[in-house]
């Protein structure tokens, strides 16, 4: 039998290339026009550099922390992410993961698998919603998630429907009918793997949104629900304050560059925010997430949990990030190159290497455990941190 196991998530980014299809693949990847925020979001961890020490190092290292309520092993969260036709389990497949190695996982409001599916498997579901619908349809989404047994919210705000990429999108069929499955079918027969761990199911991907699904109704396709979502007038602060106000426990903002922003959502009253940009698919060119990350924390670190989001792909970028500010990080193509190698334990496989990585890179500063981090432990080079506040 094969050795699974894999080293870093660029060897489970190799691994999920050559097991998925390629539209699939190329749906991860994603990026938007030229892609700088994408490739932004991975190359500013690497100008940030170390300075360790060699004694006086701490024995025993915890990693233990709390973010919106949940007491995880860890710093690093799985960040809500759509669709997932990696493999038929998809969200389910993560969240039993995420219970295994004592982590908080997002689920997204276009995931592939219902929000039930996804709390019976007992790790703590932040579930995120996108400003979209009525007012009506958002409170019926909040009470959804409320029975389900979510422990908060994650209101994505950053999104502005830009199309294009210079190298290409992949062709996303409506459904998958009989049109749709002969176009894919030479990119299925290539990744006999894949294919055959959906005949097994005897199902194809659905390409639904069942956690879009009015009371009663069937779950709509990923472009009824994304129609949804682009005729919806964009949220006011106002907005987002009401919407506070439905949800009475954790609520998280996520989307933010700027230390304005930063304030409004301290303004409207939610427990954490998530300096991200969506993982480099909202406007290209908006630099790193972890540029804007200082600022972002020294204005409002101390009114809301502030976490990032975007290129983590280590544990020493958590570490990074958490010296720069965040309480935590989430994650987003990391685990879905796990799941894609893998499965569940690929997942699983993810979160081990990133809390190795934390554990060296603690020891290496002499830290004993996250929370001890503090701006010096990184070498920040000149010009590297990005700031607007009008
Ligand atoms: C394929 C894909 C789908 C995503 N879907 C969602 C989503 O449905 N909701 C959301 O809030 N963020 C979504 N995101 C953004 C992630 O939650 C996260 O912000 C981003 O992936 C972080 O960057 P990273 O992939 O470099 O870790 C998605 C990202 C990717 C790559």
């Amino acid at each position: 039998m094969t050795n699974k196991w894999f080293e870093t998530v660029a060897v489970a980014q190799r691994r999920a290339e050559r097991r998925l299809p390629r539209s699939v693949y190329a749906a991860i990847i994603a990026g938007s026009e030229r892609g700088l925020t994408a490739s932004d979001n991975l190359a500013a961890f690497d100008e940030l550099g170390f300075a360790p020490h060699v004694a006086g190092l701490a024995h025993q290292r915890d990693q233990t922390t709390t973010v919106l309520g949940q007491t995880i092993s860890m710093p690093v969260l799985l960040s809500p992410t759509g669709v997932q036709a990696v493999l038929p389990e998809g969200e389910v497949a993560v969240a039993r993961a995420a219970a295994s190695r004592g982590v908080a996982m997002g689920l997204s409001s276009f995931s592939s698998q219902p929000l039930e599916a996804v709390t019976a498997e007992n790790a703590p579901v932040l579930f995120q919603l996108y400003w979209s619908g009525s007012r009506e349809t958002m409170v019926r989404r909040l009470e959804r998630a409320r029975a389900a047994g979510a422990v908060g919210i994650i209101l994505t705000l950053d999104w502005s429907f830009a199309t294009g990429r210079d190298w290409g999108s992949p062709w996303i069929p409506e459904r998958m009918d009989l049109r749709a499955m002969l176009r894919l079918a030479p990119e299925a027969i290539a990744r006999p793997r894949w294919t055959w761990s959906y005949l097994k199911t005897g199902h194809v991907p659905e390409l639904t949104t069942p956690n879009m699904a009015e009371p009663g109704a069937a779950a709509p396709t990923f472009f009824g629900a994304y129609g949804e979502w682009l005729q919806s007038a964009p949220a006011s602060w106002a907005d987002v304050a009401w919407l506070r106000s439905q949800w009475d426990g954790p609520f998280m903002v996520k989307g933010i560059s700027r230390v304005d922003d930063a304030k409004r959502v301290v303004d409207a009253g939610a427990s954490a925010l998530s300096v991200s940009n969506h993982g480099g698919n909202n406007l290209d060119g908006t630099p790193a997430a972890i540029r804007w990350l200082p600022a972002v924390a020294d204005a409002v670190g101390a009114d809301v949990e502030v976490l990032l989001d975007g290129g983590v792909r280590r544990g020493s970028d958590v570490v990074k990030a958490l010296a720069l500010g965040a309480r935590a990080v989430m994650i987003g193509r990391a685990y879905l190159w796990g799941l894609a190698a893998n499965g569940q334990a690929g997942v699983e496989n993810v979160l081990d290497v990133l809390r190795g990585g934390i554990d060296s890179a603690l020891l290496a500063l002499g830290r004993a455990n996250v929370g001890e981090l503090t701006r010096a432990d990184v070498i920040v080079p000149p010009g590297f941190t990005r700031s607007v506040n009008p």
